[in-house]
């Protein structure tokens, strides 16, 4: 018995090693994306850096959101994050192992601007310097954000993004960085997920900086937009020759009971999550036929706004992670839709709940390649699985399915002539999951929390095999 229990135990073993391993399909899937294909993992400064208070860092709404009772689900913070601030090698080092052409990670602002604005902290901007050599020396190209949600908690208090104000001190924060490290960066993004983070902190409430407020939405939305054209231009006048664009999370959006009113919950939804911050960036103006509660963006714009609104990304970021079910619901304010939980229809879904639906993603940027945009990347796409750590092992098939399926509908999307020209996953590492904590685990990399220990898990070994054999 104890020998067919050893024979038992060594097959299972193989047959979690041997599913590790790419097959054939998952060869010619990558060979599908072209050599000129970028790959790439992402990381962002407020979930992995640490150090929050360390070398002259000013506070972030992060730092003072998640050091306020109730606000983070697991009661942790980003104190100490996965300690990038000093694990940055180590980490530049696995991305490249892992056959990565491109790392992509975010300026901290109120490291470089303790305050926002004015004073500048020179170990915060060394730091930095220290990240892009890195990268250089490791042979791997660093594509930097420049805002992924950490504004410099001054800057909130004097009203944050609701405050117009705010524009000036966002194109100062751009032109600082674009003068201090445009020789060593080609690839910049403006902003991460505007409808996240203005969404979430400003009407909902449940990220930083907390607010629930249709006046401070509305208001923050339009100087988000002015904000990320501002950006753009600054970015390109001073580094004519980068590639200057910026990110958008996207969903496909769909009722389950097709109606007149659940059609046209579905169009508000998707206005709001998909159209919102793109649109006005188009020159197409702000979606307010779809979503009526845009009207009273009127109110927050001066003359010459709608003219500045507009500019033309070199490329654009799409960020996709689930489908999303609405049905009418008069009741919620903006939008008149209430979601659908995807675990009360028995669908598949992620360890925070996110749907798994990959054809959700070729649906999406079939939608998108209806702009006129002629250059996108999937800067984050990726899944949180609840990953065990056995002998320095992270056996995670369900995260390398994961990728097999939402890759291939990104294939077919290209193969249908949609210009994507790289994918990013998240994460590299396992991070900060905002006001979820550390429980999440979207890393290609386990990260230990007690010792900050990495250890590559079978994803980014699968990874490595198809992008470096
Ligand atoms: C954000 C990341 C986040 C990820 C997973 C994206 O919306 O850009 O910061 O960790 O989703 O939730």
């Amino acid at each position: 018995v104890k020998n067919r229990l050893l024979t038992l135990l060594f097959l299972l073993f193989w047959i979690e090693c041997f599913y590790a391993q790419p097959d054939s399909t998952d060869l010619k899937l990558f060979e599908s994306f072209g050599t000129d294909f970028t790959w790439g993992a992402a990381c962002a400064a407020y979930q992995v850096e640490g150090a929050w208070d360390l070398d002259g860092k000013g506070l972030s709404v992060w730092d003072d959101f998640t050091h306020h009772r109730g606000k983070i689900k697991t009661k942790e913070n980003g104190d100490q994050g996965t300690d990038f601030y000093h694990r940055y090698n180590e980490d530049i080092l696995l991305a490249k192992q892992l056959g990565m052409d491109a790392f992509r990670f975010s300026i901290s602002w109120s490291r470089i601007f303790p305050e926002g604005a004015g004073k500048i902290n020179p170990e915060g901007v060394a730091f930095y310097h220290r990240v892009l050599d890195a990268c250089k020396t490791a042979g791997i190209e660093p594509w930097v954000t420049l805002y992924h949600w950490d504004l410099p908690l001054t800057l909130e208090k004097e009203g944050g993004w609701a405050n117009r104000e705010i524009i000036q001190a966002f194109e100062a924060f751009v032109r600082f960085c674009a003068e201090e490290y445009g020789t060593k960066v080609k690839h910049w993004m403006v902003m991460n997920e505007p409808a996240a983070f203005v969404g979430l902190g400003y009407l909902a409430g449940i990220h930083a900086p907390g607010k629930i407020s249709i006046r401070k939405f509305l208001k923050a939305t339009h100087h988000v937009c002015l904000s990320l054209a501002e950006g753009g231009r600054t970015l390109k006048e001073l580094l004519p020759q980068a590639m200057v664009g910026t990110t958008f999370s996207c969903s496909t959006i769909q009722s389950i009971r097709g109606s007149s009113r659940n059609n046209k919950a579905v169009k508000r939804m998707d206005a709001l999550l998909n159209r919102l911050y793109i649109e006005p960036s188009l020159g197409m103006g702000y979606p307010s036929d779809d979503l009526p509660a845009l009207k009273r963006l009127k109110r927050y714009m001066l003359p010459g706004d709608s003219a500045k609104l507009a500019f033309s990304f070199d490329f654009i970021g799409l960020q996709n992670y689930f489908r999303v079910l609405v049905r009418a619901n008069r009741l919620i304010p903006v939008v008149g839709a209430t979601r659908i939980r995807p675990e009360k229809l028995g669908l598949p879904v992620n360890e925070m709940g996110f749907e798994v639906y990959p054809e959700g993603m070729l649906s999406i940027l079939r939608q998108f390649s209806k702009y006129p945009i002629d250059n996108f990347y999937i800067t984050e796409n990726g899944v949180c699985v609840n990953d065990q750590l056995t002998d320095n092992a992270v056996h995670d098939k369900e995260r390398i399915q994961f990728f097999r399926d939402y890759l291939s509908h990104v294939s077919q999307a290209k193969k249908e002539g949609i210009p994507i020209n790289g994918y990013f996953v998240w994460s590299l590492t396992d991070n900060f999951e905002w006001n979820e904590g550390f429980r999440p685990r979207f890393g290609l990399v386990h990260v230990d929390y007690s010792t900050m220990k990495r250890t590559i898990k079978d994803s980014g070994w699968w990874f490595k095999a198809l992008l470096t054999d």
